[in-house]
């Protein structure tokens, strides 16, 4: 795993946007496959692609994006929904076809069959080149709580109680929260040739250290991506605060530096 240390959430946002600028840049007009994820922590990301599109051009034109996951029972166009999140916080402000901006429908009659829909669309795009992720506060990545099987697929789950009470905020109440979801599995995420972990903030500190230096366990499970060859993981001094080997990461971080400068 690459371990990045920021100074800040804005810095952090910018490293994850140089990323995706090379992945864009160097699939050009054979179009890249974005795999896109929602709740705030990469609402910056989005934020400085959206002004790399206005202010330097950065084009999505020939992007197709997948996102991770949905809630079950909200519409399309539901504000909480996360097929709207993502179109009002990214990809409604740049080139990119909304009708290539693609995620499991939430209101499908049949869930499961949706999953196995869905899944099966990513691998007919030709798979992901590059996956930005969030971390839940219990290790989650999608919504894959703690216990998921790292071989499991897009599927039907129920949230724990805790990402419930996590996500209340952005509804009027938690009992509004849908508790069951579409989401990736383990081992769909796993299949993106390049994946970018972004957490900011002290409330993400532990979740951190369990994905990075703790054991791969599905008690976490983001500690799956330890087994993942192209993983990046950016975080800022916050998010950091518990990592064991911290001043290792910023070493080699410096000594790239000096081999890029
Ligand atoms: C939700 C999403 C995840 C996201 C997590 C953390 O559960 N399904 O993809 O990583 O929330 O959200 P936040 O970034 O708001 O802390």
């Amino acid at each position: 795993m690459e371990i990045i240390i920021a100074k800040d959430a804005e810095q952090a946002a910018a490293v994850v946007a140089d990323r995706f600028e090379e992945v864009l840049h160097a699939r050009g007009e054979d179009g890249a496959v974005l795999g896109l994820a929602t709740g705030s922590s990469p609402v910056l990301t989005y934020r400085e692609l959206i002004s790399r599109h206005r202010e330097q051009g950065l084009s999505f034109a020939h992007a197709r994006a997948f996102l991770l996951d949905e809630y079950i029972g909200l519409s399309a166009d539901h504000e909480q929904s996360y097929h709207r999140f993502i179109r009002d916080t990214f990809t409604g402000h740049v080139d990119i076809p909304d009708e290539l901006v693609l995620s499991p429908d939430g209101e499908a009659p049949d869930p499961r069959a949706e999953a196995v829909r869905y899944d099966a669309s990513i691998g007919e795009a030709g798979g992901v080149d590059i996956q930005i992720l969030g971390i839940g506060a219990n290790g989650h990545i999608g919504f894959n709580e703690p216990t998921s099987s790292f071989g499991s697929r897009t599927r039907v789950k129920t949230l724990t109680e805790q990402t419930v009470r996590d996500n209340a905020r952005f509804f009027s109440s938690s009992d509004e929260v849908p508790i069951h979801v579409l989401t990736q599995g383990l081992e769909t995420i796993r299949e993106a040739r390049r994946i970018v972990l972004i957490a900011t903030g002290e409330g993400k500190a532990r979740a951190v250290r369990d994905m990075v230096e703790g054991p791969v366990s599905a008690a976490c499970p983001a500690s799956i991506l330890q087994m993942h060859p192209a993983v990046t993981v950016v975080v800022d001094e916050s998010a950091a605060r518990d990592l064991t080997h911290a001043d290792y990461y910023r070493f080699i971080q410096s000594q790239k530096d000096r081999l890029d400068s």
